[in-house]
């Protein structure tokens, strides 16, 4: 069975100082939840604080972009090498960063690759926006996203990694996607084109999450459906109490509690 892992994405939110103090506060419970893997997105600058905070324990920290020159003059960007530093995992290609800061498909493919190269385990976002969810075009567009953003990378690579599916219309908004909307997208769109292009071992190993607007009220249902396998949580993973809770309700769906 694949492992279920929960990602908070903090966004722009916290402070250095705040974001330890969030992980002090909810470290012990966090660790208390078996056979969940627990993750933490903080901004850059708090990054280095946490990674401290939590080593030797079974959290991990991820990042929440990169850039994939490996060094040099790129005024303002962070480099695979230094998020590997301090960090595990990293997000890539979130629609926030497609929509404000203009990524493509394109650097999202060599983002991915970068922080491949360095060791580092992508969560990669893809994602449908309310119009193209009203025209019925999320599936030729989630499979789109999915097969642009993995191209020229190796079965065993793609297996390894993490695939959010989050709707654009869900993040931050209180509108979650129903359970079964979610698996639908999860198993019979992503977990489907990557069994197609990269084989069935692939399709049983990858983790794909749900993300948009988990609390922890729907969080159990949605982490009840067979092909996901965990969730990048936006608003409800900046107060220790409402992150627990996500984590033990995965738990508890997932039947390890
Ligand atoms: P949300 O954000 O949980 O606040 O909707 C999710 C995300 O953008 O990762």
């Amino acid at each position: 069975m694949r492992r279920p892992i929960i990602a908070g994405n903090w966004k722009m939110n916290k402070t250095a100082a705040e974001g330890t103090a969030l992980v002090q506060a909810m470290m012990d419970d966090l660790l208390a939840v078996p056979d969940v893997d627990k993750v933490v997105c903080p901004p850059f600058l708090a990054v280095p604080d946490v990674s401290r905070l939590i080593q030797g324990t079974e959290l991990g920290v991820g990042a929440q972009d990169l850039y994939w020159e490996e060094s040099g003059a790129y005024t303002g960007e962070v480099s695979p090498a230094m998020v590997a530093e301090f960090c595990s995992y990293v997000i890539i290609g979130h629609s926030e960063r497609r929509e404000y800061f203009h990524e493509t498909d394109e650097g999202v493919n060599k983002k991915i690759k970068a922080a491949l190269a360095h060791g580092l385990t992508p969560i990669i976002c893809v994602g449908e926006t309310l119009e193209l969810r009203d025209q019925g075009k999320t599936e030729p567009w989630v499979r789109d996203q999915v097969i642009a953003a993995l191209q020229g990378l190796s079965a065993e690579q793609v297996a390894s990694m993490i695939i959010a599916y989050e709707p654009i219309w869900a993040i931050g908004t209180g509108r979650a996607a129903t359970a079964s909307d979610a698996e639908q997208v999860c198993g019979g769109v992503v977990r489907a084109i990557i069994g197609d292009l990269y084989g069935q071992e692939a399709a049983r190993s990858v983790r794909i999450q749900y993300g948009g607007s988990i609390k922890a009220d729907n969080a159990e249902e949605i982490m009840a459906q067979p092909n996901i396998d965990g969730g990048l949580v936006g608003g409800a993973s900046l107060q220790a109490k409402s992150f627990v809770e996500i984590v033990r309700a995965t738990a508890r769906a997932k039947g390890f509690i």
